[in-house]
C-alpha cells in the first residue's frame, strides 16, 4: 500500500517534471495581461504635485511592494516629498492604499529614491538626502527597514556614518543579495553628483547592519564638469549571472560613444568595477533615462523606453545569453510617452509554470510625469 503510494507520488512527481516550463524561443512570447495606474500627479492624492521614480519589490512571501517619489510641490528633482508605499498580496491585482512611509518636510533639496532591496525576511528601502546639494548637506545615505513584509516601516537610519557623506543616489531601482561568490551579500549600486559622477555599490555582508563602499566606476573627466559626450555613467541597475558575476546595466548620460546603454561587470561581488570591462550595447537604444533589467528563469529581461532622444516607446525585451543579445524587437507595452522603469517577477503560481513578471513605469499621455503604471506580463502567451 505505502510503495504503491509513493509510486503514485512518483509518477505525479514525473509528470509535473514533464511540464516544466522551459525558457526557449518557442515558450517565451511576453504579453501584457494586466495594467493599472498606482499614482497619478496633479495634486489629486495628498496634494502631491509629481509621483516620479517608481519602484517595484517582490518579497519571499510573493507580495509587491510599489513605491514612487512624492514631489510635494513641483515636478523638479529637488524640492520636498514623501516616499509613497502600496502593498499587493494578489500578484498585482489590487492594492493597499497609499501610505507616505517617509517624510523630508520642506526641505529645500529632500530625499531621492532609491533602491529596494529584498535580504531573506526583511525588506530594505534605501535613498538620498540633498543629492543634488542645493543649499543644504551634507548628502546622506539613508536606509528605511521593514520586517513584516512592507506593512510598517521603522525610522530612517542615516549611513552616512559608514559610507561617508559624498553623493550616493541609489538605483533607482532594487539592489541584490548575492548568491555567489560572496553567499548573501548585499550590493547596492548608484550614482555620485554630476561633477564627480560615476557608479559605485555599496556592499552589506551582514543583512544591511554595516555597509560599506565597493567599486566604483568613475567619470571622466573625474571631478569635473562634463560635456556632451563625456565618459558619463549614472543611475544603474545590477543584475546577477549564474556563475555569480555581476552586471551593472548603466544609463550613458552624455552619450559617451553611442545612444545606447552602458554595461559594467565584477566578478567580485560588486567590490571591483574594472574599467576594461566595460562595453556598450548598441541593441539597446537609450534617450539618457533610468531602465531596469532583471534575471528571472534564466532570462534577462530589459525595460527603457527605446528611443535614442525622447522619452517614449516603453519597450521589455529579453535575452536567452545573459544579456549579450536580445531576442526581436521585444514587446512595445506603452508607444506614448514613458520614463523611468523597474521590473519584478513573481515565481510561478503553479510548479513548472513560468513566472510572472511585472514592470512599474512613469506613463504618461502628453508627459510621462502624468502617472505611474504596473503592467503584469505573462512570459508566456499560450492562448
Ligand atoms: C548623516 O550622518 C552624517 C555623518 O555623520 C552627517 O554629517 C549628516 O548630517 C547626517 N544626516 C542627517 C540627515 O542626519
Ligand atoms: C550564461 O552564463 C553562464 C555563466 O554565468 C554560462 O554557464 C552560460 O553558458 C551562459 N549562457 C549563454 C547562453 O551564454
Ligand atoms: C520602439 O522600440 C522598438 C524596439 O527597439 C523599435 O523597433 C521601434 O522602432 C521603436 N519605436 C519608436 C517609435 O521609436
Amino acid at each position: 500500500m505505502a510503495a504503491a503510494a509513493l509510486l503514485a507520488l512518483l509518477g505525479l512527481a514525473a509528470a509535473a517534471a514533464a511540464r516544466q516550463w522551459v525558457a526557449t524561443p518557442d515558450t517565451v512570447r511576453p504579453r501584457v495581461t494586466q495594467e493599472q495606474l498606482l499614482w497619478v500627479s496633479g495634486r489629486a492624492l495628498g496634494a502631491v504635485d509629481t509621483f516620479r521614480v517608481p519602484l517595484l519589490a517582490a518579497t519571499g512571501r510573493g507580495t509587491l511592494l510599489a513605491f514612487a517619489e512624492a514631489r510635494k510641490r513641483s515636478a523638479a528633482d529637488a524640492g520636498a516629498k514623501f516616499i509613497a508605499c502600496r502593498r499587493s498580496v494578489d500578484g498585482g491585482a489590487t492594492w493597499s492604499p497609499t501610505r507616505f512611509i517617509a517624510d523630508d518636510g520642506a526641505a529645500g533639496d529632500g530625499l531621492s529614491l532609491g533602491a529596494a532591496v529584498v535580504a531573506g525576511a526583511e525588506v530594505l528601502l534605501l535613498y538620498a538626502l540633498c543629492a543634488h546639494r542645493a543649499a543644504c548637506g551634507p548628502p546622506s545615505t539613508m536606509l528605511l527597514r521593514s520586517r513584516d513584509d512592507g506593512r510598517s516601516w521603522g525610522a530612517p537610519r542615516n549611513l552616512s556614518d559608514q559610507v561617508g557623506t559624498a553623493v550616493f543616489a541609489p538605483g533607482p531601482g532594487y539592489g541584490i543579495q548575492q548568491r555567489e561568490p560572496a553567499r548573501g551579500r548585499l550590493v547596492v549600486c548608484g550614482h555620485g553628483s554630476l561633477e564627480r559622477d560615476g557608479v559605485s555599490c555599496l556592499l552589506s555582508d551582514d543583512g544591511g547592519r554595516s555597509w560599506r563602499r565597493g567599486g566604483a566606476l568613475r567619470g571622466i573627466p573625474f571631478g569635473a564638469p562634463k560635456r556632451p559626450f563625456d565618459f558619463t555613467p549614472d543611475e544603474c541597475q545590477p543584475y546577477e549571472l549564474p556563475d555569480g558575476s555581476l552586471v551593472i546595466n548603466i544609463r550613458n548620460q552624455n552619450f559617451y560613444h553611442c545612444r545606447c546603454r552602458m554595461v559594467a561587470r565584477s566578478w567580485d561581488g560588486g567590490q571591483s568595477l574594472p574599467p576594461e570591462a566595460v562595453t556598450f550595447d548598441p541593441a539597446l537604444v537609450d534617450p539618457a533615462v533610468a531602465a531596469s533589467a532583471l534575471v528571472t528563469a534564466g532570462l534577462v529581461f530589459f525595460s527603457n523606453p527605446a528611443h535614442e532622444s525622447q522619452r517614449v516607446n516603453l519597450t521589455l525585451r529579453w535575452s536567452f545569453t545573459n544579456g549579450t543579445t536580445w531576442w526581436g524587437r521585444g514587446l512595445q507595452v506603452w508607444a506614448g510617452p514613458s520614463g523611468y522603469s523597474t521590473l519584478a517577477a513573481l515565481p510561478p503560481e503553479a510548479q513548472g509554470d513560468a513566472p510572472s513578471l511585472y514592470v512599474i513605469y512613469e506613463k504618461g499621455r502628453s508627459q510621462y510625469t502624468e502617472s505611474i503604471s504596473v503592467a503584469k506580463i505573462s512570459i508566456f502567451d499560450d492562448l
